[in-house]
């Protein structure tokens, strides 16, 4: 997606240990003309796909995914992060190891929202080393619904997500793909 690959050379910086901050966009101050415009993509990439809910996790992804479900006209679930302590009965849960963090923490979706004739789209606005995709994925197989595909905002493709994804046999669409972010620059897959 031309226009996202055109705001993340102008608007996004290069921080140490290979992270792209796009919080003036993306991740604290949202632009919700992009949003909008990369949610129409996700659901023109899908269309054929019979979804009948976008999933994501909180809180940056849902941003995307909902503008994503606003395009699809279908409802969006996102799961919530939690520290397991409390009666987990009507959850689906499954733990996200965060690499950055080093911490792991469990992300749920009440039993309610998600039944077996289901067909879900996720979408997440980063994919580096797919510990929340795969998160979600556990939980898809828990609910035992089926998973109709990935759209990510921004890939690092020279992390393990996409490889992961690609592995477990499930569509990818990713808008915007980075090989790297060697020397503060930001270069794309192509
Ligand atoms: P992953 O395995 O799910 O792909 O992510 P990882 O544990 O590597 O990263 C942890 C968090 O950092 C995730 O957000 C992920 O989206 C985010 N992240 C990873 N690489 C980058 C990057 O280069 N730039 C930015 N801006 N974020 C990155 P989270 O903490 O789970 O979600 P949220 O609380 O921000 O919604
Ligand atoms: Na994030
Ligand atoms: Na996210």
């Amino acid at each position: 997606m031309d226009l996202l690959k055109k705001r993340i050379l102008e608007d996004g910086t290069v921080l140490p240990g290979n992270v792209l901050k796009v919080d003036n966009f993306l991740n604290h101050q949202v632009d919700a003309k992009l949003m909008d415009q990369i949610g129409a993509e996700f659901a023109r990439l899908f269309k054929d796909e019979g979804v009948t809910k976008v999933v994501t996790v909180e809180s940056s992804g849902i941003a995307p995914a909902l503008t994503t479900a606003i395009h699809m006209g279908v409802p969006l679930i996102f799961a919530r992060k939690h520290k397991s302590l409390t009666l987990t009965d009507n959850l689906y849960t499954a733990s996200v190891y965060s690499y950055t963090k080093q911490v792991s923490n469990d992300i749920s979706i009440d039993k309610r929202f998600l039944k077996p004739n289901d067909r879900i789209l996720i979408i997440d606005d980063f994919l580096a080393n797919g510990q929340a995709v795969q998160g979600l994925l556990e939980i898809a197989k828990l609910a035992n619904v089926k998973v109709e595909g990935v759209g990510i905002v921004i890939e690092k493709s020279f992390q393990k997500g996409h490889t992961m994804i690609e592995k477990s046999g499930v569509r990818l669409e990713s808008l915007a793909r980075i090989a790297s972010l060697d020397n503060q620059k930001v270069t794309f897959v192509d």
